[in-house]
């Protein structure tokens, strides 16, 4: 299977994972075969990429996070944010909300540990109100994966994951007009948009059981390596590591999905971005291993090599995940008997771009 966006969703495409509502029930079930009406709705919930099957699909890709404990994390995470933003929390609601959360954390560790598609497979819920929670999710499953490279202890990887479902918690106090605005903001939106790391760590502080790194990860997730970002131009590692890995995650799931005055980032144009920021942006020794976790080119994936050549990625080289192999099947632009070509094996050849249909398809 592979992730589309919905305005390259066709009628006739199978659905490769199911769909959910909030509450974790199935709105769409894997495999069912996808009308006009149906893609449709699915634009109107607020859906902006899918994954799909079609004849050219052929890896098969285990759901990481099942909906259900979706659903259980997105309610545990509201009822903790609204504990937490009235003025005088009730201490034991808190509490058990947030043991109840640490706890579904705890399993949900071993279940992105143990899967190797966690990182090609986040979630693709929908992308209204809950948007800043799939944000938050997606984060978590990135800098869980990443801190387990950086060899960090099981306990520093559970605080990674609370801190990552918190991150962005200071948005509550940011106005909805301007977190959904469907342009880029104005200066003095930006500075309000600026408050949302230090109004998180306020928010967090009022939760005293919860570990410190959850705030301090709300608070420098925004700082930037070479001390230009905010709120207070922290430099290199006079940021928690934590922190740095949450900055890291956080640009890399922003910028892959659709906002309202743009379309989203794909996989390999943002993996290139955050490679590109190592010094400057982020933490060099955090890049390093998040370039070889976050595989550009998925299986399945429809590629344009740069000879103008198309086809799909068939296999993923561990050492080079820059060079996949490809089936080719359009040579020319003409289809052409499909054949294996190994970017590994080859110097002069490189992928352009990922396209989310054939030339000859087009029309
Ligand atoms: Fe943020
Ligand atoms: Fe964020």
């Amino acid at each position: 299977m592979r992730l589309v966006p919905i305005s390259a969703v066709h009628e006739g495409n199978v659905l490769g994972q199911s769909l959910s509502d909030e509450s974790g029930r199935i709105l769409l079930r894997k495999g069912v075969k996808l009308s006009e009406s149906f893609i449709r709705q699915l634009k109107t919930l607020g859906y902006d990429t899918l994954y799909i099957e079609d004849e050219y699909t052929e890896a098969e890709v285990d759901e990481v996070l099942k909906p259900k404990v979706v659903a259980e994390i997105i309610h545990m995470a509201e009822s903790i944010t609204k504990h937490l933003t009235q003025s005088r929390p009730n201490q034991r609601n808190l509490n058990d909300s947030i043991n109840r959360l640490t706890s579904i954390l705890e399993s949900v560790l071993d279940d992105i540990l143990g899967s190797p598609d966690a990182v090609t497979n986040l979630l693709t819920i929908s992308n209204f109100d809950e948007f800043t929670y799939k944000h938050s999710l997606n984060c978590m499953v990135l800098a869980v994966m990443l801190g387990d490279k950086l060899n960090l202890d099981r306990e520093s990887l559970l605080n990674l994951a609370i801190g990552s479902v918190f991150h962005d918690m200071g948005k509550f106090f940011v106005p909805k007009e301007i977190l959904l605005k469907p342009a880029k903001l104005l200066p003095d939106e930006i500075e309000l948009m600026q408050k949302h790391p230090r109004e998180g760590y306020n928010y967090l502080k009022k939760a005293s059981q919860l570990m410190p790194t959850a705030r301090i990860m709300a608070l420098e997730h925004h700082e930037k390596w070479d001390g230009s970002g905010y709120p207070s131009r922290k430099k290199g590692e006079d940021t928690y590591l934590h922190s740095r890995i949450s900055a890291a995650c956080d640009v890399f799931e922003a910028l892959t999905a659709n906002r309202p005055y743009r379309s989203g980032w794909s996989v390999s144009e943002a993996r290139s971005f955050v490679i590109a920021g190592a010094g400057t942006h982020f933490d060099p020794d955090i890049v390093q291993p998040f370039s070889r976790l976050v595989n550009p080119y998925p299986l399945d994936s429809f590629v344009r090599l740069s000879d103008g050549r198309e086809g799909v990625v068939r296999g993923v080289n561990q050492t080079l995940l820059d060079r996949p192999e490809v089936e080719i099947f359009v040579e020319g632009g003409r289809t052409v008997t499909s054949y294996m070509e190994n970017l590994a094996d080859s110097n002069d050849v490189l992928v352009a771009a990922v396209i989310h249909q054939f030339s000859t398809q087009a029309g």
